[in-house]
């Protein structure tokens, strides 16, 4: 529980009940979708358009979040129809790749550890061996993607190995702890730079884990700092914190948390890379999302005189981005607006919403509001 003055009180309060009475509008109408972006204030479907899509947990994975808040069936009933449907990936399984673990950890992953279910324990289960059979043994890493990209590594993965740590616990076995600590140690060194950015690909040697070359992938370029990856990052390693107890870890969180501070406290709106040309401005909200829910379980594992730091920061951003982003409109399907995917998709592809946006958005506030469930 985090200790509000009332003005913060206030405002979780109230982009909790925006966010309860909206949804309660899109989500009879959604059932049955799984979106990923919207357009013209309608979800798409990827049910239709790509099942294995790496962001197909993020709408059960919502829809978890709303029933945990407010134990209402609507939100209950639309997360189970989601994970059966995302039950068509696993027939495509040469198209899945590590974000297995962003896809069922959230979907599947909490249905089980909220109810117990036979079936959700089972689709958990094999989406942790799949992000499991990915691992290097000799270069001490999971591989991202597939085709002859056997090498790469890229930040974003930080998000998918807590799903690692739940099969550890559940099945009592080490083995996946050691695969996501090995791979947490190697990002640590391969990813993290001293200054507290983050590369977003590397290259790694498949024998020795030794870098061989670095991309700038979706951000500016290589060198460059995309700000999702820098969220992915804060968030990923305070949860390998939260899950194994490794110091390193919450002081790499804390570091890159330190460097995305430094990046945003002029308006508090995060910008789609943050080594950049000035023109033109590329805002990406879902970085901010994220990093936002990073920086507030930082807060949870600090002490008392550091608390503040991390706090203050992911309410600044949440309310900056309430602010110029939030749509509350309840006839327009999405809620934060001014996502990028990347930067330098086309300028009609910018500046959308994005279903991840939402989802760390509402992630952030039902955090706020002191509901302690952690979803990954
Ligand atoms: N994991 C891909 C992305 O962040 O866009």
């Amino acid at each position: 529980m985090f200790n509000l003055n009332e003005a913060d009180r206030k405002f979780t309060e109230e982009m909790w009940s925006k966010i309860d009475n909206k949804m309660k509008a899109v989500v009879p109408r959604t059932v049955g979708k799984i979106p990923s972006k919207s357009e013209n204030g309608k979800f798409d479907n990827m049910v239709e358009k790509d099942i294995t899509w790496w962001t197909n947990g993020f709408w059960p994975g919502m829809m978890w979040l709303l029933y945990v808040g407010t134990k209402n069936d609507i939100y209950k009933n639309a997360a189970e129809i989601a994970e059966e449907q995302l039950d068509a990936a696993f027939s495509e399984y040469d198209l899945l790749h590590h974000d297995v673990g962003f896809m069922w950890n959230i979907s599947s992953g909490v249905n089980y550890r909220l109810f117990g279910g036979k079936k959700s324990k089972v689709r958990t289960s094999i989406a942790a061996d799949i992000l499991a059979s990915r691992y290097n043994a000799s270069g001490k890493f999971i591989r991202a993607w597939n085709e002859d990209k056997v090498g790469w590594v890229i930040i974003d993965c930080m998000m998918n190995i807590p799903i690692l740590y739940w099969a550890s616990r559940e099945y009592n076995d080490p083995r996946f702890k050691y695969i996501a600590m090995n791979h947490a140690d190697t990002v640590m060194k391969t990813h993290i730079r001293p200054d507290g950015s983050v590369n977003h690909i590397v290259n790694l040697d498949t024998v020795t884990g030794e870098p061989i070359e670095s991309f700038g992938g979706q951000g500016y370029c290589d060198g460059s700092s995309w700000s999702r990856g820098q969220a992915w990052a804060i968030y990923g390693y305070v949860l390998s914190y939260i899950h194994t107890g490794k110091q390193e870890y919450l002081d790499t969180a804390k570091s890159v948390a330190h460097y995305f501070i430094s990046c945003v406290c002029g308006d508090w709106l995060p910008r789609a890379d943050f080594r950049c040309p000035d023109e033109p401005v590329i805002y990406d909200s879902t970085a901010g999302a994220c990093a936002a829910c990073g920086m507030l379980e930082i807060a949870r594992c600090v002490g008392e005189h550091e608390k503040k730091l991390y706090l203050n920061a992911a309410l600044n951003i949440l309310k900056a981005m309430e602010k110029e982003f939030c749509c509350w409109d309840d006839t327009v399907d999405s809620i934060l607006g001014m996502g990028t995917g990347a930067y330098h998709e086309s300028p009609q592809e910018r500046h959308t919403p994005i279903i991840y946006g939402d989802y760390f958005f509402i992630e952030a506030i039902y955090k706020l509001k002191g509901f302690d469930m952690l979803f990954w």
